[in-house]
């Protein structure tokens, strides 16, 4: 529960994702692609789950999709992810480990909320640590965040660390905060202020989020059935058609896909 005292600076963010329906190909999509690979674990490092030539999977484009990649990450760490600034950078997008993914299967207590990927997702929308790293008070930029000394973990009660930072934090921190480190079903609120850091991200480097038409519940022309690229026109059996008749009205007509395939 999050604490009276921040009840009313906890945001609804109003930012939401789907699974995506259309890939990158045109082709109708779960959204969710599976990569079988002889590689047992995968780095922060190295980034090697960002690639096929690396026994991972290339990203689609990241202007108008959020790559995840869910696969067992060594190091220790549950996940990690590409701030915006790093937007035109081929690795963009959010790494999750499997044991730390979703609610169901092969996740694990306390990490079994899907609090990783909203955390991870955070980041990638410019979110930093609510203790501002590298410990000391330091600064999240974010103005209705306590300032807190460092990171929590497991879940402390309320309240906790009171004034450990000064007068600037005379409620405790703000452990329940999706940017700390505590279990799962301890966190549960992003803050006003965090919620215009990250619709500033949006708007300001990833704005084909908010334009693209890669997610309706309503596929376009859904006749046509394609895969990798090669489509079927169900009608006549013809395999070449112009990407727009497919994708009508999205944010792949403006790109480079207009020719006939
Ligand atoms: N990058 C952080 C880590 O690897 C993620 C923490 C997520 N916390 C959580 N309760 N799911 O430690
Ligand atoms: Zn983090
Ligand atoms: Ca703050």
């Amino acid at each position: 529960m999050t604490p009276n005292v921040w009840s009313n600076i906890a945001a609804d963010t109003e930012i939401e994702f789907c699974l995506a329906t259309v890939d990158p190909n045109g082709a109708f999509t779960s959204g969710i692609t599976r990569t079988q690979t002889s590689q047992t674990s995968f780095s922060i490092q190295t980034d090697n789950m960002k690639s096929s030539s690396s026994g991972g999977i290339d990203p689609w484009d990241q202007d108008d999709y959020l790559n995840i990649w869910v696969c067992d990450l060594s190091g220790g760490i549950l996940g990690y992810a590409t701030p915006p600034s790093t937007f035109n950078n081929p690795d963009d997008g959010v790494v999750i480990g499997y044991r730390y993914f979703g609610t169901l299967g092969t996740v694990q207590a306390p990490y079994n909320k899907g609090r990783t990927a909203t955390h991870e997702v955070g980041h990638w929308l410019n979110l930093d640590h609510v203790w501002g790293n590298g410990g000391n008070c330091g600064s999240d930029n974010v103005n209705d965040t306590p300032t807190q000394e460092e990171e929590n973990y497991s879940c402390p009660a309320f309240p906790h660390n009171a004034n450990s930072c000064g007068t600037s934090n005379s409620a405790g921190d703000m452990f329940m905060n999706y940017m700390d480190y505590t279990n799962d079903a301890c966190m549960n609120l992003f803050t006003i202020g965090q919620k215009t850091r990250m619709t500033a991200a949006i708007n300001q480097y990833r704005p084909n989020l908010l334009n693209h038409n890669l997610c309706s519940n309503t596929p376009p022309v859904p006749s046509w059935n394609c895969l990798n690229g090669n489509c079927i026109d169900p009608l006549n059996g013809n395999g070449t058609y112009l990407r727009h008749q497919q994708l009508s009205g999205s944010l792949l007509l403006r790109s480079r896909h207009t020719t006939s395939l």
